[in-house]
């Protein structure tokens, strides 16, 4: 039995990919590469020591999906597969909503169809908007989205509670992650983002390894301990464990259809300027920066109560922020072009 992982080769799905490995479980990667190269798939074979099955395809294309459903026998999938820019989803509402809720509809009917009724959802703290207080827990309001991509992770849990609700066999866990960042231990896998980054760790991995100049800001005089913006930052193998045993719940019998929504994150808030400290101390290079205006849409702080996910679950973050930014420039140091300049001399292609 194999678990099928949409937008494995992504970000955190192909480091989810190796701890899933350790942990025992086969699975399949369907991915459309929009936003990933193979060659992260190269190099989780390499650290698990064995060749994985990728099948490419786009998850609106029910087709693919069927054949792969037809081709392998699934039990259960974790849902990766999303656009996730949110100033793009600003500037193209339409191809958020149609490649991630149109495609996770997609999905959940061809597994529907297969009587594949086990899915982990990758949602995200986005969906609690501005939130009153934090620590936030899982029952905070929930829908007031700053924008149409933090929308669609809402309209998706929605979607996957109504069918819950529908068939009393179909089960799901919803994952919400918090800030994701680091990169796997070995120095080989890492976020490899497209162009200048938006997000604040790739941002200052980028300047620490000198392919850009100083860190903007966003903001000096939020209500924080030092007026910058305040988050829950999580490490990707943290965050990658998190899934295998929401896997393991899946399956077993303390699984219940209450209990099936998470926060993961460290429960730690930080602010920018304490990563920008962080990084220094683990790289021992300048990061340069600038207090400038807010960005639009940003809220001054945002981090996790994780304790359900400890009861639950029995996940917790274990590593600290020197180990993200150890790992992130690791990571940036080793491969300043990311996955990129070894996909240009294969040949293949890169975004
Ligand atoms: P990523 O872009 O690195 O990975 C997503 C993968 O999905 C990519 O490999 C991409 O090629 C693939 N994909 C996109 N659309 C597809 C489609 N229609 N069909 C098939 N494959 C498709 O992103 P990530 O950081 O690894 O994020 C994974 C998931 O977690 C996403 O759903 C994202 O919204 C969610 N999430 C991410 C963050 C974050 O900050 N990274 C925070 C909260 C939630
Ligand atoms: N920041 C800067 N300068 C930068 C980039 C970011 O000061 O160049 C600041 C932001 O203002 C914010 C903090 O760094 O205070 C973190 O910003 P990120 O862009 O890294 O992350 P966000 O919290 O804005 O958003 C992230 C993901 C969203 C997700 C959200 C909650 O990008 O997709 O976490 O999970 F929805």
């Amino acid at each position: 039995m194999n678990i099928l992982i949409t937008g494995g080769a992504g970000y955190i799905g192909s480091h989810t990919l190796i701890e899933l490995d350790n942990a025992g479980y086969s699975f399949i990667i369907f991915d459309n590469l929009s936003n990933a190269p193979t060659e992260s798939l190269n190099r989780v074979e390499k650290i698990i020591n064995k060749s994985i099955i990728f099948e490419q395809g786009d998850i609106r294309d029910a087709q693919a999906l069927k054949n792969v459903f037809l081709n392998y026998s699934i039990n259960s999938v974790i849902h990766f597969a999303g656009l996730k820019a949110v100033g793009e989803s600003v500037a193209q509402p339409l191809k958020y909503y149609d490649n991630n809720v149109v495609g996770t509809l997609r999905l959940l009917e061809v597994m529907q169809e297969f009587h594949c009724k086990k899915i982990v959802f990758s949602s995200s703290a986005t969906v609690y908007g501005d939130p009153e207080s934090s620590p936030i827990k899982e029952d905070f309001p929930t829908g007031a989205t700053t924008n149409p991509y933090g929308r669609t992770k809402y309209i998706i849990e929605e979607i996957l509670k109504d069918l819950c609700v529908s068939d009393p066999e179909f089960k799901s866990v919803i994952l919400r992650y918090f800030n994701p960042v680091g990169a796997h231990e070995s120095g080989t896998m890492g976020e490899d983002p497209n162009g200048i980054p938006n997000n604040l760790m790739p941002f200052i991995s980028q300047i620490a390894v000198g392919k850009r100049e100083y860190l903007k800001v966003f903001g000096g005089d939020y209500a924080t301990h030092d007026g910058t913006g305040v988050r829950d930052y999580i490490h990707v193998v943290d965050l990658a464990l998190a899934h295998v045993k929401a896997i393991d719940y899946l399956s077993s019998e303390q699984f219940s259809r209450e209990h099936s929504i998470f926060n993961i994150g460290t429960g730690q808030g930080y602010s920018v300027l304490d990563m920008v400290k962080a990084y220094v101390k683990a790289s021992d290079k300048k990061i340069p920066y600038k207090i400038i205006e807010r960005r639009a849409g940003d809220i001054a702080t945002c981090f996790a109560c994780p304790n359900y996910a400890k009861e639950i679950l029995d996940w917790e973050a274990t590593r600290t922020i020197d180990d993200m930014c150890k790992d992130s420039y690791q990571w940036q140091s080793n491969n300043p072009d990311g996955y990129k300049n070894l996909q240009e001399n294969n040949g293949s292609f890169k975004f």
